[in-house]
């Protein structure tokens, strides 16, 4: 399929990673413009970010998660299928087949915010076989997109490295946005739902997939895991410490679904919804534009 847009044929060329910083390609592209997107007042902000958990700066909590998940990026994988018990594999693919009527649209684009070495972004395309949907990834953190271009040789996957509250896209882009274990990260949950609606497609649709809180007795089991065992597995294995201390105390900080729906009806979603999975230990948040 011949790419119908500019950007994704910049990035069908490219052998390694784009570096996209500031905007950097955007005079490439067609510019793009807030207008058309419902900024939130931010003094009534409840939510956040990760930003107070690091600095009380955005700018420098980005950096410190982009340098975090470059620390991890090499056995990433690994650590990832090890402490979900291979279950992570299952809510990709449970994600993303509730995108498969736009996968399999003709000529339809997704993107793949915080893409990490690709998994959710691999899930998206097995469920778009044969469709000639364009999907691209988009991380910060350009260890994480070696690998993910790495195990994407022979696909038509493209990779992308920018920030996803700052992407360098025009408005109305893409038919779908989706972000797995990833959005939780960001330094600013409403600027950066802001960015997805802005370029989405009138009639878009987003998918989150992250963490939450069980509750009853899986939740005391699952925070039992989470809080005292999987730190410990993933210093030995990752070799750094740091990160796996910080993963639950991040879900803990991240937002409880109902929350989160508000959030996203506010920053301009219609149909905002919240589906748990495996207890609700995961779940994927929707919402269309
Ligand atoms: C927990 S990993 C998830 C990776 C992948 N989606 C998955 O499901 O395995 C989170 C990813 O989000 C990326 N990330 C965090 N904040 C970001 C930002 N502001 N812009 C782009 N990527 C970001 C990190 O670099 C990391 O690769």
């Amino acid at each position: 399929m011949q790419p119908s847009t500019g950007y994704a044929s910049l990035v069908r060329v490219s052998k390694s990673p784009l570096v996209v910083r500031n905007g950097r390609i955007r005079s490439l592209l067609l510019g793009r413009s807030w207008s058309s997107v419902k900024v939130r007042d931010r003094t009534k902000t409840k939510i956040v970010g990760a930003t107070p958990l690091v600095s009380g700066d955005s700018e420098a909590a980005g950096r410190a998660i982009r340098e975090m998940f470059t620390s991890i990026a090499p056995r990433y994988d690994l650590l990832n299928h090890v402490l979900s018990f291979r279950v992570d594999w299952l809510w990709w693919r449970r994600a993303a087949r509730c995108f498969r009527p736009i996968l399999t649209a003709p000529a339809s684009h997704a993107l793949d915010l915080c893409c990490g070495t690709g998994d959710m972004t691999f899930a998206l395309l097995r469920q778009a076989t044969g469709s000639g949907v364009q999907i691209l990834g988009v991380d910060f953190s350009h260890a994480m997109l070696a690998r993910a271009q790495q195990k994407s040789a022979g696909t038509s996957l493209a990779w992308i490295e920018a920030d996803a509250l700052n992407l360098p896209f025009p408005d109305s882009q893409f038919e779908l946005v989706t972000a797995a274990f990833g959005f939780r990260n960001l330094a600013d949950y409403d600027a950066s739902l802001c960015e997805i609606l802005r370029v989405l497609k009138p009639e878009g649709e987003c998918g989150i997939l992250d963490f939450g809180q069980p509750h009853g007795v899986v939740g005391g089991v699952y925070r039992l895991y989470f809080r005292r065992v999987l730190p410990v597995i993933g210093t030995i294995l990752s070799g750094v410490r740091g990160p796996y201390a910080y993963l639950p105390a991040s879900v803990e900080r991240f937002p409880p679904p109902a929350e989160m729906i508000e959030c996203m009806r506010q920053c301009g979603f219609r149909e905002a919804s919240w589906t748990p999975y495996t207890f609700g230990i995961a779940g994927l948040y929707r919402g269309k534009k």
